[in-house]
């Protein structure tokens, strides 16, 4: 059979315990909790002291499958998004495929930076469409912590770690997506590994390769502010809907000011979108996974909403996804 849209089987999620209130970040950084509020709306972020990102991984993936009803032999395909795995290689989704015991699955990370949940999502969906896989565990799963430079009060303070999951089937309900990416401004967000020095010669350090995130963020919040009604527009118009008839909104946790100003071009009000960043600032790929399975756990968006997902990030990538939300059960 060949399915046009995604069934969401279940949901979970994992935050670590730790909490990095803003008054923490002014013990080290000069910045304060009224400048980080205002401008972004973050309140406080999740830090994984001592929990690596496959571990986080599989955490949320068992929370999701627990809420699905299905057991990891049931898993056909593991999709894991991450930019700040712990390992080069093997990818994170091996290693929580190791850890669930999922052997009927093959199993691989996707790298798109914030955006990269969406990515999954349309992704996903094009495996189920062709019938060869038929149960998808996908993963979000990110430790930015690991990445962010704790002496650059314009990053550090927006980034915080966490993972969300979901099982996912075909379906017969509306679904679209559009994706894009835009490398002529990947110069605005980057993190690079230290190059070594090698016995042939060349490979010298170049010197900029720190493993800590660069961003311009004036530049990358004009982008964003763009992108992101953009990515809504055309998946919406893919999928011959009006950005009005959308029941909720489930944007990348980046910036509130971003959020709002994207509500308001997409002339969206913001009751229908779904925020949590004042909790757990930006988890990065994460975010939207997290998102999505807190407000199916509060019972916000229902059976048949027409909800749509909307990220961008690193790549500079962007995209969204608009599906009707149907669980299953
Ligand atoms: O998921 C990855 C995608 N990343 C993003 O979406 C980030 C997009 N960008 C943003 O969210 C915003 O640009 C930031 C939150 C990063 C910065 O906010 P902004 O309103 O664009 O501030 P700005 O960079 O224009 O800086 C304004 C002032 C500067 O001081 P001067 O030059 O005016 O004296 C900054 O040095 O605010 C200063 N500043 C801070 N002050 C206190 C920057 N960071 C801080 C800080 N605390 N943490």
């Amino acid at each position: 059979m060949n399915f046009l849209g995604l069934t969401i089987l279940g949901t979970g999620h994992y935050l670590p315990e730790y909490i990095a209130s803003n008054r923490e970040y002014e013990t080290f950084l000069d910045t304060s909790d009224e400048w980080i509020v205002t401008r972004t709306g973050m309140r406080e972020r999740r830090i994984a002291l001592d929990t690596p990102v496959w571990k986080m991984g599989e955490m949320a993936a068992r929370k999701a499958l627990d809420d699905a009803g299905v057991s990891p032999e049931e898993i056909d395909l593991i999709l894991c998004t991450t930019v700040t795995g712990d390992f080069r290689y093997p990818s994170a989704a091996c290693l929580i495929q190791g850890q669930l015991g999922a052997k009927n699955a093959f199993a691989m990370d996707i790298a798109a930076a914030c955006a990269g949940s969406v990515y999954a999502l349309d992704m996903a969906r094009r495996y189920l469409a062709t019938g060869d896989v038929k149960t998808i565990l996908q993963i979000s799963a990110e430790a930015l912590s690991q990445t962010t430079d704790y002496t650059d009060r314009g990053t550090a303070i927006l980034f915080g770690d966490g993972a969300g999951a979901a099982v996912l089937r075909g379906g017969d309900g509306l679904f679209a997506s559009a994706l894009f990416s835009a490398p002529d401004c990947g110069q605005n967000i980057h993190c690079a590994f230290p190059r070594r020095s090698l016995p042939f010669g060349g490979g010298t350090p170049a010197g900029e390769e720190t493993g800590l995130t660069y961003m311009n963020g004036r530049e990358v919040y004009k982008f964003a502010t763009r992108a992101m009604p953009a990515a809504v527009q055309a998946a919406c118009q893919r999928a011959g809907i009006g950005v009005e008839d959308l029941d909720y909104i489930i944007p990348h946790q980046a910036n509130l000011r971003i959020i709002e100003t994207a509500a308001k071009a997409l002339k969206v009000p913001l009751e229908k979108i779904c925020v949590n960043i004042q909790k757990y600032g930006n988890t990065s790929s994460a975010s939207i996974m997290i998102c999505l399975d807190e407000s199916l756990r509060e019972g916000r968006i229902k059976a048949g909403d027409r909800i749509c997902m909307v990220g961008f990030g690193a790549g500079l990538t962007y995209g969204a996804v608009v599906m009707e939300y149907q669980s299953g059960k």
